[in-house]
């Protein structure tokens, strides 16, 4: 028998304030969250749901060190982005709080001097970099070097980014200092830690026996964890951005980020309500946590040990943590700019927020990694958005409208067709909540879309528009039934598209229904006057997607420009002054240039090198169109052996930068001057 809870508190990871929230975001904790919060809602449950910014940890610091501002700014900047991106996509958090707030310190000062009082902690003196320049501990961020894997030369201490391998600083090759830029020193610094190994028996327990129904990729990552044996984990950090470490003797030490955050949302619910206690200390309180991958050994082994140790609280019944969401094939990164931010979709693409919460959750990577792509998310509102829903819903409006004048006709007797359509529509309940409620949302929009599916077919068999002419009766008897599927459809969609399901339900002309109306067929009474219609999608055309695409096609190059100007070839071997003497460079101009015969790569040039007018035959016409070369100034080492090719002798070498990606360019004398001009 599943356990019966008297109410909800749903937890949504607290974004780091240290950049804007993209669609990977979206897909993978919020928009899930916000339908599973919608439909208790709509139930009439019980339920909170708590977010706010994670406002501490390393790369906030990073970033105002870059910007050359404080982290204090970086935080409030992003907060706010953040919180009003959330609030125009309609995230309806009870509170967006944030880590930086008086509640929260106090909260998470408190959870830590409880168990460092009671000798939960071990304290441990410990090795780490040291910045002498600086004067700072180093965090595994601040280190950067070479990746032992993949020879990245700026791996961090923590990650390398290219290759994505886990590391440590002491894998790092040749480390220095991201502050300073020195190279660091080991020096001796204490801490306290959590010890997970005494958790092991309590964390096997409660979650490998307790909780088989969990997510197989969470379940999965749990008992990963759980058998390689787990280590005591370091809760303070030696870092000026954070919650002072409550302890005497603690100067210049913070909690990590990892242990205050969590409490993050104990402190927002604080926030919210007085009664915060019954959410957290009542065993009959379901609490969930939206997470995405990289969150769950931190939401089902490191939190749970922590609420554990402290005592009193209450565990989460289930972590439906999701996979990885791509853009367009690559993965998602916040560094290289290759994301779809919210803020940008919302000025962008104003009106449409439904569009990308549907897309998002039909396609959300809730069992493995998934790809968004602009011609997905424009088929899916095209075809399915305006097609489906938005089409049965415009269909039914404006056949009222003008057949009754707006007026809602009433119901005669009803057809073992409309019977059969009727109970499908009703049969749409079960599913849709055992689908929400064991977090399959992308089933559980289908079956809300379902309803518009029906309608939609429902319309096409009975077809209202002709049938008027032979028997009107008839027709009032099917737009009914139109218009209570309508009704239905804007219950079922609420959870997903609330603003879509507001719009329907203001055509319609009534009031929000509870989720318990879902399946009735008396939504809207006889006679009733419904509202204007409108359009409840609009089409998305090619030059907006194609703008897009463009736009990720930019960044794509961005980076590729910014990738090859990180690579640069090691010096060559030291030579003498007579060696470089020996080469003869001159200014020369090209006065033609035609593509040899046959071959791919081969340009014959003929330049003037103040000296004389030469054939040279170069490897460039991959790179330039003769008609770009001709009249252009460049360098020319003239005394180069001639060569012969393809029957040509080339006489001397056109000089040209390659850079990483092995683009050419050439090389010209800064001004104009005379051919035959020495270099040197
Ligand atoms: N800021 C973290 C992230 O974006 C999530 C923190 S969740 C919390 O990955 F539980 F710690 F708050
Ligand atoms: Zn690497």
């Amino acid at each position: 028998m599943a356990k019966e809870f008297k109410r909800y508190l749903v937890t949504s990871a607290l974004p780091y304030a240290n950049g804007p929230v993209h669609i990977g975001h979206l897909a993978g904790v919020y928009i899930p969250s916000d339908i599973y919060t919608r439909y208790l809602r709509l139930k009439g449950c019980d339920v909170i749901s708590v977010c706010g910014s994670d406002e501490h940890g390393v790369p906030i610091t990073i970033k105002a060190r870059k910007e050359g501002v404080s982290p204090q700014q970086i935080v409030d900047r992003y907060h706010e982005l953040i919180r009003k991106s959330f609030e125009g996509l309609g995230m309806s958090f009870d509170i967006y709080s944030r880590t930086s707030s008086k509640t929260h310190a106090e909260t998470a000062s408190a959870f830590f001097r409880k168990l460092y009082d009671e000798g939960k902690f071990i304290e441990k003196t410990s090795m780490q970099y040291y910045d002498e320049e600086a004067q700072t501990f180093l965090a595994d961020r601040y280190i950067v070097g070479t990746c032992p894997k993949c020879g990245n030369d700026r791996a961090y201490g923590d990650q390398c980014e290219k290759c994505g391998s886990t590391l440590s600083p002491d894998e790092l090759i040749d480390p220095h200092s991201a502050v300073s830029g020195s190279v660091p020193v080991k020096r001796e610094t204490k801490h306290w830690y959590l010890p997970l190994d005494q958790y092991e028996g309590f964390l096997r327990e409660w979650i490998l026996e307790g909780h088989r129904e969990w997510k197989s990729n969470v379940y999965g990552q749990c008992k990963s964890w759980l058998d390689g044996g787990l280590q005591p984990r370091a809760v303070s950090r030696d870092l000026d951005w954070g919650i002072p470490v409550p302890v005497e003797g603690a100067e210049g030490k913070v909690l990590y980020v990892w242990f205050d955050a969590p409490i993050g949302y104990i402190s927002a619910t604080k926030d919210l309500t007085p009664d915060w206690e019954k959410y957290w200390k009542s065993e009959d309180t379901k609490m969930v946590h939206f997470i995405g991958k990289d969150n769950i050994v931190f939401h089902c082994i490191v939190f749970p040990s922590m609420l554990k140790a402290h005592g009193g609280y209450i565990l989460p019944e289930n972590v439906p943590a999701n996979e990885f969401l791509n853009l367009e094939g690559d993965k998602i990164s916040t560094s290289r700019n290759w994301a779809v931010w919210l803020h940008e979709y919302l000025e962008e693409f104003l009106g449409k927020e439904d569009v990308l919460r549907y897309v998002l959750c039909a396609n959300a990577p809730e069992t493995k990694d998934n790809d968004f792509t602009w011609k997905d998310f424009q088929a899916r509102n095209n075809n399915e958005l305006v097609a489906i829903l938005g089409n049965f819903v415009n269909r039914a409006l404006v056949l009222t409208k003008k057949y009754y004048d707006g007026r809602v006709p009433a119901c005669g007797e009803l057809t073992g067709y409309d019977r059969e359509t009727i109970a499908e529509v009703a049969a749409v309940k079960a599913s849709l909540e055992a689908n929400i409620e064991h977090y399959r949302f992308r089933e559980a929009l289908k079956d809300a879309m379902n309803i518009s599916r029906i309608g939609n077919k429902y319309l096409a068999d009975t077809e209202p528009w002709k049938v008027v002419k032979t028997d009107p009766e008839r027709v009032k008897t099917i737009l009914n039934v139109a218009l209570q599927i309508t009704a239905n459809t804007a219950i079922a969609i609420e959870p997903f598209m609330p603003f879509s399901s507001a719009k329907i339900l203001k055509m319609l002309a009534v009031d929000k229904f509870g989720w318990e109306r879902l399946g009735a067929m008396d939504l809207v009474p006889d006679g009733h006057a419904i509202g204007e219609p409108e359009l409840l999608f609009e089409k998305i055309e090619d030059d907006v997607i194609q703008r897009q695409l463009d736009k990720l096609a930019a960044t794509k190059a961005a980076n590729q420009a910014a990738e090859a100007a990180q690579h640069v070839e090691p010096q060559k071997d030291t030579i003498q002054f007579d060696d470089f003497q020996k080469m003869d460079i001159r200014v020369s101009t090209i006065l033609a240039a035609e593509k040899v015969a046959k071959t791919k790569k081969l340009l014959k040039l003929t330049v003037d090198t103040g000296i004389d007018k030469r054939e040279i035959v170069s490897g460039i016409a991959e790179h330039f169109t003769p008609e770009e070369l001709v009249g252009k100034q460049v360098l020319v080492l003239v005394n180069l052996a001639p060569r012969e090719l393809k029957g040509i002798l080339s006489k001397g070498m056109i000089l040209m930068a390659e850079d990483a990606s092995g683009k050419l360019r050439l090389l010209q004398p800064g001004d104009t001057t005379n051919n035959g001009a020495v270099v040197g």
